[in-house]
């Protein structure tokens, strides 16, 4: 009997979903001659009636490797676990389309899903998608090197424009509760300041850094994470479960711009980068990581290591139980040592007493 597996991608989409796709397909082809069919919109077409869904030939998957978005469509919206009948359908539609296994693409709601229709009796394997980084259990995600090189060329290009006004400018990436793309865009755009979710800043501090700079007739560029929020203020994307819907985007970086104003002599400009982020072509990382992961759920898929997500660990290709991933965020921890390489160079995290 030939293999029929299914796959889909769920939750906001990320640069490298479809060299996910290709390489699971691709994999489970070559390797034990499995069909592959395609869900539509993320777990939408599974939760429909008639399900959506499409087969995914080799031809399919080819040539898609280096385009961004995903070829399957997502959805951010779709529950199967929304109550105990709709998981039923989901898990009835599974066997009606005779189907033996599923790879779910998506980030820590997508295996929270994943990992409840496990426990239902779903044969499932996961692959972390974000460009956050924020999944449990997984160091790096595909997608995120894309957010942070689009971060970084923004950043590059707000150099020039806060120079020669001489201006403050704020960026304000994506990110939700964690701040690993503000982090590492941060320092890879050179930003004199980076305000993340995990460190609330000071805006007496924030604004002594700018007008020390004003000084010596510097420009200053702040990179702000969404979620970050001044000491004892409440942050502009909401950091605690249950989380609002849909996920209300943008506005810290306007919030900072109108408090450090009436404390600068200069001014000050605010940048949103928002859904620019997720866009685009996977840079070459992203490419080869979201091609690893790919394989490596097809290796799960094929020696029936069900409900588990591929992940990276010290560099290593693994895996962990869904369960481990479906719940929390991976938020930058306090020790991490791009923090203390920040505070050596003079790079400001909105802390009292900073340079
Ligand atoms: O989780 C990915 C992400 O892009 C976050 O960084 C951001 O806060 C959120 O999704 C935006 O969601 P939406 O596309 O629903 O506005």
């Amino acid at each position: 009997m030939t293999t029929r597996i299914g796959i889909l991608t769920g939750g906001g989409d990320c640069p490298g979903l479809n060299a996910v796709i290709r390489a699971v397909a691709k994999s489970l082809m070559r390797q034990c001659g499995a069909e592959v069919l395609g869900i539509e919109d993320g777990f939408a077409g599974l939760i429909d009636d008639p399900v959506r869904v499409r087969p995914l030939p080799w031809d399919a998957v080819s040539g898609i490797l280096m385009r961004g978005g995903t070829i399957l469509g997502t959805s951010n919206r779709a529950n199967p676990l929304r109550d105990e009948a709709t998981a039923a359908r989901v898990l009835a539609h599974v066997q009606a389309l005779g189907l033996q296994g599923l790879v779910v693409i998506g980030g820590d709601g997508s295996m929270g899903l994943a990992h409840g229709l496990a426990q239902r009796g779903l044969r499932v394997v996961g692959v972390p998608k974000t460009i956050d980084n924020d999944i449990p259990g997984c160091e790096r995600s595909f997608g995120f090197d894309t957010a942070v090189a689009t971060v970084t060329e923004a950043i590059e290009r707000l150099q020039t424009t806060a120079a020669s006004h001489g201006r403050v400018m704020i960026v304000e990436t994506m990110g939700r509760w964690a701040g690993w793309i503000a982090l590492e865009a941060g320092l890879a755009g050179a930003a004199d300041i980076i305000l993340l979710p995990e460190i609330d800043f000071d805006l007496e501090a924030v604004a002594a850094v700018c007008r020390a700079r004003a000084q010596r007739r510097r420009h200053t560029i702040i990179c702000i994470g969404e979620g970050a929020k001044p000491r004892g203020g409440q942050p502009t994307v909401q950091a605690v479960e249950p989380r609002p819907e849909p996920l209300r985007l943008g506005g810290v970086a306007h919030a900072l711009a109108a408090a450090l104003q009436p404390r600068l002599d200069c001014e000050v400009r605010a940048t949103v980068l928002g859904h620019v982020q997720r866009g685009g072509s996977p840079t070459p990382f992203d490419r080869v990581l979201a091609t690893q992961y790919g394989n490596e759920a097809a290796q799960l898929v094929m020696t029936h290591a069900w409900g588990r997500m591929v992940t990276l660990q010290r560099g290593q290709l693994t895996s962990v139980a869904l369960a481990e991933a479906a719940h929390g965020n991976r938020r930058v921890p306090l020790d991490h040592p791009l923090l203390r390489a920040a505070r050596q160079i003079g790079v400001s995290l909105g802390e009292p007493g900073d340079p």
